[in-house]
């Protein structure tokens, strides 16, 4: 039998298929006791060396996929914007053609191109797992956002299940990379926030993707009238870098914050998840981040299973 020789990587969340996110979500559910110390660290990746090659900042990202790394036996390599040869220009294909020639087995990149990912893919010999690209997509936050949503509900299956994202999502590939997994898992995914940040048109997202039993998309501005029928509230973060402000409207926090208030008015059983960093008590209350309907910990505890599970994956050690 041919070996299969084809180099792996994780560009994206949109069109993988049900089979394909079941199949990473149940690799990152069996590491998670790896996570947690109570079982042994592997060596499965022993020998090899992940380059994470970080040109957008990062705290959660950055550490988890080399907590990932470093759990499975392998070497990791640092490189970020401000100290690497992208200040000076270089373009990000030189940078990633650089690294990728010094022998390393996977690169981890974050960049502000929206598609970085893919195009780096398409230039390098080793594995490309894509830790947020521009806009367009952050495929292991979305697998940890559907993770944290499986294991707290005890089952995989998300049929029906009524999910709000809310806030800045024109901005964002966090809620890109979600609606993808968590539609094709069978959730009905509300986009919710103001029409400056959250347009019409991108309930158009999921057009082109089959898929029996898809979860609906679609968009709403009005979050109050919303919450006595989410299961899952996912705040986003106001993204000030990226429109510097200008399309976030003045009562933004008196409309579309997750307050005590609001929370105090969600289901029963209703979770609130935010995939940091947190701007407190703007689009979301201290108060309800750090009470008892929050999974916000629990997105972080599953992201380096979730990145455990990717590098398995690509790397061909799965
Ligand atoms: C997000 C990102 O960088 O896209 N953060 C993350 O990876 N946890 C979201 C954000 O910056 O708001």
């Amino acid at each position: 039998m041919a070996l299969e020789t084809r180099t792996r990587h994780l560009l994206a969340l949109r069109g993988m298929t049900g089979e394909q996110l079941h199949c990473l979500l149940d690799k990152a559910a069996d590491l998670l006791p790896v996570v947690d110390g109570d079982v042994a660290a592997s060596d499965s990746l022993d020998g090899r060396i992940i380059a994470n090659l970080f040109l957008e900042n990062s705290t959660r990202t950055r550490c988890s996929f080399s907590v990932a790394a470093q759990r499975l036996g392998a070497g990791t390599v640092d490189l970020v914007g401000s100290t690497s040869s992208a200040s000076k220009g270089e373009t990000l294909l030189d940078t990633a053609c650089n690294v990728a020639a010094m022998g390393v087995d996977a690169i981890v990149l974050r960049c502000s191109e929206d598609g970085g990912a893919s195009m780096v893919a398409a230039e390098v010999g080793c594995s490309v797992l894509n830790a947020g690209d521009g806009q367009h997509e952050h495929p292991t936050q979305g697998l940890l956002d559907a993770l944290a949503i499986t294991q707290h509900l005890g089952t995989k299956d998300l049929t029906g299940l009524q999910v709000g994202i809310v806030g800045d999502i024109a901005s964002s590939r966090v809620a890109r990379s979600a609606v993808f997994a968590l539609t094709t898992l069978g959730a009905h995914v509300t986009l919710i926030g103001p029409p400056s940040l959250v347009p019409d048109a991108l309930a158009s997202m999921c057009d082109g993707l089959e898929g029996a039993g898809r979860g609906h998309l679609c968009v709403a501005h009005d979050l109050d009238s919303l919450l006595g029928q989410l299961d899952v509230v996912m705040m986003l973060r106001i993204q000030f870098e990226r429109h510097g402000g200008d399309s976030v409207p003045d009562d933004y926090r008196a409309k579309w914050g997750l307050t005590e208030d609001r929370a105090q008015q969600l289901r029963d059983g209703a979770v609130v998840m935010h995939p940091g960093p947190v701007n407190r008590d703007l689009e979301l209350d201290s108060v309800v981040c750090d009470g008892p309907r929050s999974l916000v910990l629990d997105q972080v505890r599953g992201g380096v299973a979730v990145r455990m599970a990717a590098l398995l994956d690509c790397l061909g050690a799965g």
